[in-house]
Parts: structure tokens; C-alpha cells; sequence
């Protein structure tokens, strides 16, 4: 396990490595998946109110008997309804059980890309995140929220991420904005887990597919957060902090990519 931290833009630091919770169900499954984790000592939990299990979130954090200020604890506006970004944060931190998250973003670019932007702005602004951003916002959608904001510009795009989406374009136009981007799906939802290439490269360095595909994120210092309930594999996937990938590893995991460098967050549009 390590510390290993990303300074955002506005100067908060997100941890590396984080425990992700999309598609796993409010109650147990989610509760002891989260305090594993944090047994374990990851320190960074990235929720959203479309996942539904915020407040089992909560309940593994205070449980977990980690201090909350030790915890990056993210989670995401739901922009479906096109609700109020600042109300709807104070109901994620009442489900949360906490007075603040760490970062607070943009599910997705619903109803266009910035019309959310000013009530995330206010939601900062009343101390209910430390941080603002944004999720599968393209080149584009993130230079018009960037153009929108008054306050404060977005400090991470969280998009899909791995060899396999390697989303170049994308990646260099956040690095020249000053906006992290973060890591969702590095594993392909478990698909990319079985790829020869990824398996030959394991292989040789005595480790699993999994702590492969996650390193290649976290040697370039993307932030990263897999998704699982087994406590074995949350464990597997923390240790990717003691070795290197080589060069030509890192070439030929690149070579996977099927974006072909784009600039664009997400495969399709599927809201
Ligand atoms: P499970 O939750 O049953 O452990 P991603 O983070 O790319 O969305 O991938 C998540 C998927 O990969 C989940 O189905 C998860 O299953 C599986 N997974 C996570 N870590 C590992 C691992 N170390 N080895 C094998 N499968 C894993």
C-alpha cells in the first residue's frame, strides 16, 4: 500500500489509488467492501448518488474507525433531474454521515455541459467539497465548462481509462487545462483481465493482470479506482506501488489502445 498522492489544481492531493463502488448494492456487500478496503488502508472511496449506497458508505467509514479527515471521499451529482448541484451535495453529505466530501463531480454532461457548473461552484463555495469536477466530459465539454466558470475551473475529468481506452487526445488536453484525469474501469469492467499481452507481461514480473492494468495508470500518476467486493482481490489490487513496468511494458500496453488517441471520454452516449 502506499500514500501516493496527485496535487489537484486547486491544491488538494488525491490519493492514487481508490476503492470504487459503482454497481455495488446499498447494504453489506457495500459496507464491508469499503471497510476492507480501508482496513487495508486505502484512503480514497469514490461513491456517486446514481450508485444508490452512499449511506453504506457512510456507515463503513465510521465503522472502518478510520479518521475521517485521513479519507479522499468523492462522489457525484446526478444530473438527471437537473436538480440543484448544491442542495443535492447536502443531501449526499446527510447519506454520507460527513460534513464535507473531497471531491464532488459531474456524473455526466447531461442537458449540455454547463449548465450544472454554477451550483457546483456554490456548492464549494458553502463548504460542502473540497474540490469540483467533472466525469465523461469530452476536449470539449470540458473547455466549455472551463469557459463558464467564475470561481473555480473543474480539477479532475473522471472518464473511462486503461491500455485499451487510452484516451491520448483527451489525456494531453486536461494536462495543458490543469485538470486531472482520473481512472474509471481500468480493468474493462473485468474484460481486459484475460488479454495475452497484459497475461505475458504478468507472467514475467510475478504479478496479476490486474496489478498490471492498474500500475500503467498509476505510473503515469492517474488516479485509479477498481472496482470489487472480494477482500482478496481489493488487497491484490493495492499492491501496485512496489515495482516497475519497463518501457517496452509500458509500449506495449499502449499499444492495446482501441480509441485510437481520442479525445472523446466515453464510448457512446448511454443516458
Ligand atoms: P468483483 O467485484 O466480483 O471482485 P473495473 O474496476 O474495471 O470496473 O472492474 C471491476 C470488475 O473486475 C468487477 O467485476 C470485479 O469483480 C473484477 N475485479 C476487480 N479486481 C479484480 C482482480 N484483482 N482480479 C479479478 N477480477 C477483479
Amino acid at each position: 500500500m502506499s500514500d501516493a498522492t496527485r496535487r489537484l489544481a486547486d491544491g488538494n492531493d488525491i490519493p492514487l489509488l481508490g476503492l470504487g463502488v459503482w454497481q455495488v448494492p446499498d447494504g453489506p456487500e457495500c459496507v464491508n467492501a469499503v471497510r476492507w478496503a480501508l482496513e487495508l488502508g486505502y484512503r480514497h472511496i469514490d461513491t456517486a448518488q446514481a450508485y444508490g449506497n452512499e449511506e453504506s458508505v457512510g456507515r463503513a467509514l465510521r465503522e472502518s474507525g478510520v479518521p475521517r479527515e485521513d479519507v479522499f471521499i468523492t462522489t457525484k451529482f446526478y444530473p438527471r433531474r437537473r436538480g440543484d448541484p448544491a442542495a443535492e451535495a447536502e443531501r449526499s453529505l446527510r447519506r454520507l454521515g460527513v460534513d464535507q466530501v473531497d471531491l464532488y463531480i459531474i456524473h455526466w454532461p447531461q442537458g449540455g455541459p454547463t449548465w450544472a457548473w454554477p451550483g457546483m461552484e456554490k456548492a464549494r463555495e458553502l463548504g460542502y467539497t473540497r474540490s469540483i469536477g467533472v466525469s465523461n466530459f469530452s476536449v470539449e465539454e470540458l473547455d466549455a465548462v472551463i469557459g463558464v466558470a467564475t470561481k473555480a475551473p473543474p480539477s479532475a475529468n473522471q472518464v473511462q481509462f486503461s491500455p485499451f481506452e487510452y484516451r491520448r487526445a483527451l489525456l494531453e488536453a486536461c494536462e495543458r487545462s490543469g485538470v486531472v484525469l482520473e481512472a474509471y474501469s481500468p480493468l474493462g469492467t473485468g474484460r481486459h483481465l484475460g488479454d495475452e499481452t497484459v497475461s505475458r507481461i504478468a507472467g514475467r514480473l510475478g504479478r496479476t493482470p490486474a496489478q498490471v492494468l492498474l500500475r500503467w495508470c498509476v505510473q503515469r500518476g492517474i488516479p485509479v479506482i477498481p472496482k470489487s467486493t472480494h477482500r482478496e482481490r481489493i488487497e491484490e489490487n493495492a499492491q501496485i506501488f512496489d515495482f516497475t513496468l519497463t518501457d517496452e511494458d509500458m509500449d506495449a500496453l499502449d499499444a492495446l489502445d482501441r480509441t485510437r488517441g481520442t479525445a472523446v471520454a466515453r464510448e457512446r452516449k448511454w443516458w
